[in-house]
This record gives structure tokens, C-alpha cells and sequence, in this order.
């Protein structure tokens, strides 16, 4: 038996992978299933507009991209879900000399490397784009990228996992993993024991917390706060995901228009605030005035799972048979899929050396200083929960 802890999108990817190569898996949730960043985020597969550089994090999130279409129509053939794909391009604008002049440098640097990009002059970006106000100087094209429905997707996940005979216990409450000292025995929650041969760590910003890990194998997972809100938009207002200064946008087939997101370090923080949708709406009215009238639809927090040295922690530790895949930090969603084949094909012994810097064994043992304790963070996130409800 494999227990995959979390029912995020990278559990639950992991989970549908394992099942796909006759794994026993299942799955265990302390709340409720795909409703933390995996809900939160904005479904954005951008590897190139988030200006990741060249480097081996940047082969894996664009692995990422191109395996979507298939990760997605995959998972709607078993769930009947669909998630609402759409890579039909990312619109950067630029309203001043500097962002023009580095939005080239941006296109140029894609170019060199064969990736799709284009510059785009003012009257390009505004073809493009017509909600885009009348300053704005220039813009850049990435038609490869675009974004995923990712609450749709984690519907579809879950549905998928659940066709394919994944057991997913959710609300589990407080969950240990238990280990002699070499290597992991299973999966302790308050419903009993689940014996395991791997137990995959995939809980996201609470993932450096998980109780029974000893503390060879713990790694530091650094909560990074995201607030969003999204605008009930007429159709075709605004026709791609956009960046701007300040704020992306990413329309819904649903009619809203999604905003986002700060980046704040906050703890496990998910109060709405007003300087966050203050920050958020001036810089998307200041690149988009037609937005001014819109109503608000939505706004919420999510946090992002990030860790000190920016890349994911995909693989096992020290501890035997216990396995880690989470520190996604911005590009979880992208990630689910290369992150659940990685995770499968290290379960089955597979060799992957181009895993070899995402390896938790980099940063195990670092004292996670200025996280918060378990029982703190849970609190804050219960409260914060219910006061919001
Ligand atoms: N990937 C966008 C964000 O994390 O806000």
C-alpha cells in the first residue's frame, strides 16, 4: 500500500498515476479535498510569462505545459469532467519605456531558444486586447501558454481517482506517519493505522509540518499568501490570461475574470484584506479602465507552499519509503502532472537523474525558523475559516 497524504492537486495527481500503474493507493486528507492552493490559485501555465529562467526547473515546468492536453483529456475521458483547458496564449502589456524595454528582452531571450513569443506593438496589444487602456505602449505574446480551470480540475481529479477505485478519506483530521528509525511504517489518523510501504508527503504549505516525521527527514515548506478576487465580466471583455503590472488577469468560461494575486508572507493567513484588493484592483484598472464597472464576483486567500531556495521538493528523503512532493510555490498547478509521473516512476524504482536538484534530501534537517507550529497555524486557519464562513 502507497498513502498519498493530501488530496490537493498533486496528491491527488499522484494518486491517479500510482492507480494507472496498478499501485495500491490511497489517499488521506486532513480537510477537505482540493480546497486549499489547489482551489485557491488561478490555474495560470505560464512557464515562460513567469519568467522562470533557463535552468532545470524551467525544463520541468514546461514538460508540464506539454503535457496538459493529455493530462486533461485523460482525466475527462475518466471523470466526464472537463477542465476547461485553454492554450491559446498569454497578452504581457507594458505601460512605460522600462517594462517595454524589458518585455523585449523578455521576447528576444525566448526567441534565441526557439520559443514561441512575439512583440506586439500598441496597436497589436489593443487588437488583441481592446479593454486595454490607452496608455499602454506595447505588449508581448507567448501563444503556447494559457491556463486550466483548476477547480474544475480538481473536480475531475477527484472524480478520476474515485472511478479508479482510489480510496480518498477526507476530513481525516491530524494525521502522523509513523516510522521505525530507518524507514516508514504507514499512516496514524484518528481513525486508526494504515499500514504503508510509501507514504508520499504531498500536503502543500503544511507539508514541513506533518506530525511522526523525524527530524533528519523534515524540510522547511515557507507559506506565501495569495489574495485574489474575480469580476462578473460581460463575454469576450477580455479574451486571453493578461499580465500587467501589478496584476494578471485570467478570464473563465464561467464569465468571471480572475485577478490576482499578492505574494505576501503572512503565515497561514487567509483573511481577505483591503490593502491586498486595494493593490489588486488599482493595478488592474490602472492597465484595464473598462473594468472599473464590473461587479465582484469572488474574493478569497489561498497559500502557496513555497520553500527557501524557490525549487519544489520532489522525491524521497533519508527516512525510507517516505517520499515528498510538494514546495511548488507558484507553479503547483502546472506541476500536478511531470510532478505525478516523477513521484510514480521514483515509487516504482525508476531512474531519474534530472530529479536530481529537486531532491528533499537538499534542505532536510534545516531548522524551519519563523514557521509557524502545527498547532498554531491550525488555529489561526480554523478561526480565520470560521470567521470568513
Ligand atoms: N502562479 C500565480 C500565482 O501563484 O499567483
Amino acid at each position: 500500500m502507497i498513502v498519498v497524504v493530501g488530496a490537493g492537486l498533486i496528491g491527488l495527481s499522484i494518486a491517479y498515476e500510482l492507480s494507472k500503474r496498478n499501485a495500491d493507493v490511497r489517499v488521506i486528507e486532513a480537510r477537505e479535498p482540493g480546497r486549499a492552493a489547489s482551489w485557491a490559485g488561478a490555474g495560470m501555465l505560464a512557464p515562460y510569462t513567469e519568467n522562470v529562467v533557463p535552468s532545470a526547473f524551467e525544463d520541468l515546468c514546461v514538460a508540464a505545459l506539454h503535457a496538459y492536453p493529455s493530462f486533461a483529456r485523460e482525466l475527462q475521458a475518466c471523470s466526464g469532467v472537463d477542465a476547461h483547458l485553454r492554450l491559446d496564449g498569454i497578452v504581457e502589456a507594458a505601460f512605460d519605456r522600462d517594462q517595454a524595454a524589458r518585455l523585449d528582452a523578455h521576447v528576444a531571450a525566448l526567441e534565441v531558444r526557439s520559443v514561441p513569443a512575439r512583440r506586439l506593438t500598441r496597436d497589436e496589444v489593443r487588437a488583441l486586447e481592446p479593454a486595454l487602456g490607452p496608455s499602454v505602449v506595447s505588449g508581448a505574446f507567448t501563444p503556447s501558454e494559457g491556463a486550466v480551470d483548476n477547480r474544475r480540475l480538481g473536480r475531475a481529479l477527484h472524480a478520476a481517482c474515485l472511478a479508479r477505485g482510489v480510496r480518498i478519506d477526507e476530513r481525516a483530521g491530524e494525521i502522523a506517519i509513523e516510522a521505525d528509525t530507518r524507514r516508514v511504517l504507514g499512516v496514524r489518523t484518528s481513525n486508526g493505522f494504515v499500514p504503508a510501504r510509501a507514504v508520499v508527503n504531498a500536503a502543500g504549505a503544511w507539508a514541513g509540518m506533518l506530525a511522526g516525521v523525524p527530524d533528519h527527514a523534515r524540510v522547511a515548506v515557507v507559506p506565501s499568501k495569495g489574495q485574489m478576487l474575480a469580476l462578473a465580466m460581460p463575454r469576450g471583455l477580455v479574451c486571453h490570461v493578461m499580465w500587467a503590472p501589478g496584476a494578471y488577469l485570467v478570464p473563465r468560461d464561467d464569465g468571471r475574470l480572475l485577478v490576482g494575486a499578492t505574494v505576501e508572507d503572512a503565515g497561514f493567513d487567509v483573511r481577505v484584506t483591503a490593502r491586498g484588493l486595494g493593490t489588486l484592483l488599482d493595478a488592474a484598472l490602472s492597465a484595464l479602465p473598462a473594468l472599473g464597472n464590473l461587479a465582484v464576483a469572488e474574493t478569497w486567500a489561498g497559500i502557496r507552499p513555497g520553500t527557501p531556495d524557490g525549487l519544489p521538493y520532489l522525491g524521497e528523503s533519508s527516512l525510507s519509503g517516505y517520499v515528498v512532493a510538494t514546495g511548488h510555490y507558484r507553479n503547483g498547478i502546472l506541476l500536478a502532472p511531470v510532478t505525478a509521473q516523477a513521484i510514480a516512476d521514483i515509487l516504482e524504482g525508476r531512474s531519474r537523474p534530472d530529479l536530481a536538484p529537486f531532491s528533499p534530501q537538499r534542505a532536510e534537517g534545516r531548522p524551519a525558523a519563523g514557521l509557524p507550529r502545527a498547532a498554531e497555524s491550525e488555529e489561526t486557519y480554523a478561526a480565520i475559516a470560521k470567521e470568513s464562513a
